[in-house]
């Protein structure tokens, strides 16, 4: 099939999100300027840049009540933010945490995650998360959009300090079967690493590292 997205599909769901799949998903803790915590996982996320380290979450749409998504709004008044890992074992909690609550609500203590202070940054980690990014947000820039009720803003961030939990290092190296990632993949549809296979550089020799 093909189509223009400008002038629909005719399947019954849409298939955009399922077509880039697998995405991962950051799990996005952020401060209110008045000192409010805030917890929201984000699947349009990734990993930008490496040098310096450099991440990236998409606020699309609004809150419930027409205003900014808090982390959008913290990210940028405060300028840190902390991504935590999206581990298999917290699977339950990434979704309630994307509850739209108002900002008073901090879903860290809603849910009874433990916080972990942060080094540099002063959001703080969800503990329970085997990896955290202290991050300090670089650029903002909202994305041409179809209408006012869905704009689209992208937060980027600098990782400032990385946190790793010493049991998910093995032989020095990030463990997959530890951590667990799991991602979003299109419709409700969520995926967690499986087969895996190593290929060598075929560029750049110290990227292997
Ligand atoms: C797995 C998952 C991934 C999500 N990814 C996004 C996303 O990439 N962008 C977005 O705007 N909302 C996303 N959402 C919805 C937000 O988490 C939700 O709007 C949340 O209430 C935002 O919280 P905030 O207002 O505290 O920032 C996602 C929800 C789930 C469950």
């Amino acid at each position: 099939m093909f189509f223009e997205p400008k002038k629909g599909h005719d399947l019954p769901h849409n298939p955009i999100a399922a077509c880039v799949s697998p995405r991962p998903i950051g799990w996005i803790s952020t401060l209110s300027k008045s000192g409010i915590g805030n917890l929201a996982p984000f699947s349009y996320f990734n990993l930008v840049h490496n040098h310096p380290p450099t991440v990236m979450f998409a606020c699309n749409g609004l809150k419930a009540d027409g205003t900014a998504k808090d982390s959008w709004t913290n990210a940028e008044e405060t300028g840190e933010f902390v991504y935590n890992v999206a581990a298999w074992k917290l699977r339950e909690h990434i979704n309630l945490t994307s509850t739209s609550f108002d900002a008073e609500v901090d879903e860290l203590a809603e849910y009874g995650l433990t916080p972990r202070p942060s080094k540099i940054v002063k959001p703080v980690g969800v503990a329970e998360s085997p990896i955290q990014f202290e991050c300090k947000t670089t650029q903002i820039i909202h994305l041409e959009s179809n209408s006012k009720e869905n704009p689209s803003t992208i937060v980027f961030g600098q990782v400032v300090g990385v946190h790793i939990d010493d049991e998910c290092l093995v032989d020095g190296r990030v463990d997959y079967d530890k951590v667990m990632h799991i991602s979003r993949l299109g419709y409700l549809d969520y995926a967690v690493i499986g087969e895996r296979f190593f290929m060598p550089s075929t560029y750049v020799k110290r990227e292997q590292k």
